[in-house]
């Protein structure tokens, strides 16, 4: 048996009009519960839009960068509770808030839902830190386009998708895409440094691919190696 983390990016959870993706949500239920090959299943969510709306309320107040990660901390940990309540009595009825807690929810052989756990980084952060914590094989990060590609695929046409990708090529993205955003509270893109860090001392396969169709995202977790998306590794 193998152990599995995967993210859901809160761009899944919450449409762009703060409409919670609810039918999505059971969907995605759905397809973990039809096919369980792994032993622990660690499932972290993000803080979509609803997080990124407190934090910059907040920030028109004060420029208290932990308070404001702080923030995005609870409300993904809000979007974990909501999968908690769809996955019903499968999933563990708390939210690990930090290791100690997991390590006491892994004995109850259910799945666990998890939010953000301390400042200064994303849940992909979590996610990775979460996986190495529990020897996973594999993280498999849900967002809203089918993997990485070399530009924002939302902004350029001819953004083109990055099948395989070293984590010395990944590394070159995130420096690219941090000079033109500084790290802050609500802003960490899909791998922040912290993600990078910890990937490349755990050596743990990486899956980015779509959660938006669910399609790719069924492949990897009934086992098939042959998917569109990218795929991180050293
Ligand atoms: P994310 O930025 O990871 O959620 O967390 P997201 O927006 O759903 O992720 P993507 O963009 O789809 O991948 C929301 C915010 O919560 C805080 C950060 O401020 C982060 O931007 N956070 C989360 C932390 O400070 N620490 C954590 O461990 C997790």
């Amino acid at each position: 048996m193998k152990n599995i983390v995967i993210k859901i990016g809160g761009s899944l959870i919450f449409s762009e009009d703060l409409e919670i993706n609810i039918q999505q949500i059971i969907k995605f239920c759905k397809v973990i519960k039809t096919n369980q090959h792994y032993d622990k299943v660690i499932i972290v969510c993000g803080g979509g839009i609803i997080a990124r709306n407190y934090i910059s309320a907040i920030r028109s107040v004060h420029s208290n960068e932990t308070s404001n990660d702080i923030m995005g901390i609870k409300i993904s940990r809000i979007n974990a509770r909501l999968l908690m309540e769809v996955f019903g009595e499968i999933a563990f009825p708390e939210i690990p808030k930090q290791f100690k807690e997991l390590a006491q929810a892994l004995l109850f052989n259910k799945i666990i839902l998890m939010g953000g756990l301390q400042p200064g980084q994303s849940t992909t952060s979590v996610a990775l830190e979460v996986a190495e914590f529990i020897d996973a094989d594999q993280v498999v990060i849900l967002t809203n386009v089918n993997g990485i590609y070399d530009k924002d695929p939302n902004k350029f046409d001819d953004a083109k998708l990055i099948k395989n990708l070293t984590l010395d090529k990944l590394q070159n993205l995130i420096i690219k895409d941090s000079n033109e955003k500084q790290a802050a509270a609500g802003e960490y893109r899909i791998f922040d440094a912290v993600s990078l860090q910890i990937m490349k001392r755990s050596k743990i396969k990486v899956y980015v691919v779509s959660g938006t169709n669910l399609d790719e995202f069924t492949k990897i977790w009934i086992g098939e190696s042959d998917f569109n998306g990218t795929v991180i590794s050293n």
